[in-house]
């Protein structure tokens, strides 16, 4: 290719520029690994939108990273109180935002970036299901992905620990409890897990070194381990077909262009975009309606006084909804059931790669059966988010249901059938079964026949 042999000729014209990479080259692989991953990777030439959000995902981990350090240059995981009266670790978060220079922006990047880094990996996973890219020879690649996904979950829920706000505390307090309701071991494991009785100090700063050193660093790993998975088997596309089985006499792909320059260009497109909308956030709205930060966090944690209201940020509520959905005492208690649900809706993606018996990949030739109830399992995930970040209790449409004389609700069809809690019991439900009964429907679903060569206009 055209890059490739520019490097040869640029190493070879006398210049120092080319005399110092030839020198790096004797002693490291630099050119090497250019072309095994950028210049003579073959990516299959019909990516489509879908195929912005890996790179996406990348952008927005170096952000966080890169913004994260600049943060914790003036941030202090302190819950002792200063002068007056306010905890050190609000007050350090209070000067970053109103008197390190550019510290507003920094703080705002920093905030706005972990819901971004959700939506993008969330698309990143549905465009998965879309094309079956977690099917035979990528499980790999996606369960390294499943496992990023849990880690990113970690980082977010004790970077949320750190502003030491309101929700900061009480949302921790709630979340670490949950492991007193593993059999037991709980209560010790919970307290193991604070370093107190309670979410404090000890927690602030364990939470804070989790945050900012062990679980980048695993994230940062664990990357670098699914970019290697990709590139050993190659990329799936909107077709999920093998571009690897047609080649031409060089062993290239037939179908396949070369990552770089074709893709960086793409992706540059996709990152201005993404870049776009991402400062209206930052400069306008970095609270994003109280979803991103949310009202409750602007008040210094009170350990003397319980908000209301306690909920998760919106990320983690279609898993709380799981959570909250268990109400029945089974031989063990209903909040024992609520982690398990919670859990296994995180574990059991990792096992889509054998769930699914379909013989095509991709949407475009998948039948109707799948069709239909990935519609249904988007909505109900969508349904779940939006439950998980209301009240207990929380009726549809403002309904206000009939109550008995001691506050009990009275039993009627439009009292369940409006009852977010019965919706969160149902949409749970269909969660699982969506999952638990693939190997069978994906088998008798009437695909249609997948073409040997991708299709592009
Ligand atoms: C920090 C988070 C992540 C980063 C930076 C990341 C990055 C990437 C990149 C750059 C690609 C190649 C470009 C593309 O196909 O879009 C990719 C592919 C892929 N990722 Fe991720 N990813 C992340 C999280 C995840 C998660 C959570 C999953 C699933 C649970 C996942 C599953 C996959 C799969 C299956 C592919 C192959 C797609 C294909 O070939 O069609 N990734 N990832």
């Amino acid at each position: 290719m055209a890059t490739n042999s520019n490097f040869e000729k640029y190493k070879s014209n006398g210049s120092i520029l080319g005399g110092l990479l030839e020198w790096v080259d004797a002693r490291f692989p630099a050119t090497a690994l250019w072309r095994t991953h950028l210049s003579e990777y073959y990516a299959p030439k019909n990516f489509n939108f879908w195929y912005y959000f890996g790179s996406l995902a990348l952008l927005v981990l170096v952000l966080q990273v890169a913004t994260g350090i600049f943060l914790a240059m003036n941030y202090k995981p302190d819950a002792s109180l200063n002068a007056v009266g306010v905890p050190v670790a609000f007050a350090s978060l209070f000067y970053i935002t109103h008197d390190v220079s550019w510290g507003w922006l920094i703080r705002n990047m920093h905030s706005t970036g972990a819901s971004a880094f959700f939506i993008v990996v969330y698309l990143h996973m549905f465009r998965g299901m879309l094309y079956g890219s977690y099917r035979r020879p990528r499980e790999l690649i996606w369960i390294f992905g499943v496992v990023i996904f849990l880690c990113l979950m970690a980082e977010a829920f004790m970077g949320y620990l750190l502003p030491w706000g309101q929700m900061s505390l009480w949302g921790a307090q709630v979340i670490v409890n949950l492991f007193g309701a593993i059999p037991l071991i709980g209560d010790p494991l919970s307290i193991w897990v604070r370093g107190d009785f309670v979410v404090g100090d000890a927690t602030l700063n364990r939470f804070f070194a989790f945050h900012v050193a062990a679980i980048p660093l695993a994230l940062i790993g664990l990357v670098v381990a699914h970019l290697l998975a990709l590139h050993e088997v190659g990329s799936n596309n909107p077709d999920g077909v093998e571009i690897k089985e047609v080649k031409n006499e060089k062993g290239i792909p037939l179908d396949g262009i070369p990552f770089h320059p074709y893709y960086t260009v793409k992706d540059i497109v996709g990152v201005v975009v993404f870049l776009m909308l991402f400062s209206v956030v930052v400069f306008f709205m970095p609270e994003g309606g109280g979803y991103f930060l949310e009202y409750n966090n602007f008040f210094q944690a009170d350990p003397m006084k319980t908000p209301s209201h306690i909920a998760p940020v919106w990320y983690f509520t279609p898993f709380y909804s799981m959570l909250r959905a268990m109400v029945w005492d089974l031989v063990l208690p209903a909040k024992f059931w609520g982690v398990v649900a919670m859990g296994g809706g995180v574990a059991i993606l990792a096992l889509l790669p054998w769930l699914d018996r379909s013989p095509a990949k991709s949407i475009r030739y998948r039948g109707p059966i799948f069709k239909t109830l990935l519609v249904i399992f988007v909505f109900c995930f969508l349904v779940l988010g939006y439950l998980g970040t209301k009240v207990p209790g929380f009726y549809l449409f403002g309904y206000q249901p009939a109550t008995n004389p001691d506050g009990s609700i009275v039993f009627s069809p439009l009292n369940y059938l409006l009852s977010g809690d019965l919706i969160a019991q149902v949409f749970t439900g269909y969660y699982f079964l969506f999952f638990l009964t693939m190997p069978w429907w994906s088998k008798i679903d009437k695909c249609k026949p997948v073409p040997e060569r991708v299709t592009w206009k």
